[in-house]
C-alpha cells in the first residue's frame, strides 16, 4: 500500500466538482485516509510548492491556490502515486485524455483542478505537510 496526497484546488471547489472528484477518487479505489478543507495561506503555498519558486509561473500558481478553500487529501493505494497520477490525467487539460479530472474540470494548464504528488520523497512530505501521524487513520 501506498499514500499520496491529493488537493482539490479552489477553482474546483469553487465551482461545485467537489462531490463529482470524490466519487471518481472512490470508483478508482482508493481509501481517503483524511480529508480536510482549508483555506492556504499564502506562506503555506509557497512552501507547498517551493520546488517551483524559479518558474515563470510561480507567482500565478501562489495566487491560485490561495484564492478560495481548498481539500486536502491523504489517499491509499496500492500504486497511489502513479494511479492518481492517471485519474487526474495531463497537467494542461487540452492534453488530458477523455475522462480524466482534468479533462473533465480543468480550464486552463494552471487552473486544472486538482493537484497529485509526483514521486514517494514527495509524498511524504506533502502528507506529513497537512497531516499528523494521529489524523492518518
Ligand atoms: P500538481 O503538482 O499540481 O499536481 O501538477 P503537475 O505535477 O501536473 O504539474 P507541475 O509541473 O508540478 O505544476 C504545478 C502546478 O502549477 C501550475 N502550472 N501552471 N502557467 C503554467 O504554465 C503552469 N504550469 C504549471 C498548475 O496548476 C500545475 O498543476
Ligand atoms: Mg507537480
Amino acid at each position: 500500500m501506498e499514500r499520496t496526497l491529493a488537493i482539490i484546488k479552489p477553482d474546483a471547489v469553487a465551482a461545485g466538482h467537489a462531490g463529482a472528484i470524490l466519487a471518481e477518487i472512490e470508483k478508482a479505489g482508493f481509501s481517503i485516509r483524511a480529508l480536510r478543507m482549508i483555506r492556504l495561506s499564502r506562506p503555506e503555498a509557497e512552501a507547498f510548492y517551493a520546488v517551483h519558486k524559479d518558474k515563470p509561473f510561480f507567482a500565478g500558481l501562489v495566487a491560485f491556490m490561495t484564492e478560495g478553500p481548498v481539500i486536502v487529501m491523504a489517499l491509499e493505494r496500492e500504486d497511489a502515486i502513479r494511479k492518481w497520477r492517471d485519474v487526474m490525467g495531463a497537467t494542461n487539460p487540452d492534453q488530458a485524455a477523455g475522462g480524466t479530472i482534468r479533462r473533465r474540470f480543468g480550464a486552463s494548464i494552471e487552473r486544472n483542478a486538482t493537484h497529485g504528488s509526483d514521486a514517494p520523497e514527495t509524498a511524504a512530505f506533502e502528507v506529513s505537510y497537512f497531516f499528523a501521524g494521529h489524523e492518518l487513520t
